[in-house]
């Protein structure tokens, strides 16, 4: 069977969508699922391409067990949306961002939101923590937790 291949999308990829790609990792993990699944992060702007995530988010993550190893990189559109079965968004403006960049309708198709899998917190965005205190980063990573368990859930049943 293939690989099922998640995509997760924030603004500058160093922040919420590598803690996503973390936390899913985790979560396939722990339900023995790991290798079903292959798991990326990218953002929509490249201004942080080629390096590490948020040190900030580094070390909230690191507190919960979540090692953020990945390299920051733009969304390539002509690849990601072809190789990827699903783009999840952070935000609003990261879906509408990603929508404006998507190929094609199937591409558009793909493009869904992290919250739309939440099962107990009633967020409609994971915020952007970038510019805040530190509890935008706690709130990241409860979301996040919260929804790629939901994720999991409906991509499984
Ligand atoms: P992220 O956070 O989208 O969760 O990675 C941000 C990181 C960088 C910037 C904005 C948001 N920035 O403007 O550089």
């Amino acid at each position: 069977m293939d690989k099922m291949r998640l995509l997760f999308v924030c603004l500058g990829n160093i922040c919420r969508s590598p803690s996503a790609e973390a936390v899913m990792n985790a979560v396939v993990e722990k339900h023995g699922a790991a290798g079903r699944f292959e798991i990326d992060s990218a953002g929509i702007i490249g201004v942080h391409e080629g390096g590490p995530a948020d040190s900030r988010m580094k070390r909230f993550a690191r507190k919960r067990g979540y090692q953020l190893n990945s390299i920051s990189r733009p969304v390539k559109p002509e690849i990601d949306f072809e190789y990827f079965d699903l783009v999840v968004a952070m935000d609003d403006e990261n879906v509408r961002d990603l929508l404006a960049m998507a190929p094609n309708e199937a591409a558009r198709a793909k493009v869904v939101k992290m919250t739309d899998y939440a099962q107990s917190m009633g967020y409609d965005e994971v915020p952007d923590p970038y510019y805040g205190g530190e509890d935008g980063f706690i709130l990241v990573l409860d979301l996040l937790e919260d929804a790629c368990e939901g994720l999991y859930q409906q991509l499984t049943s």
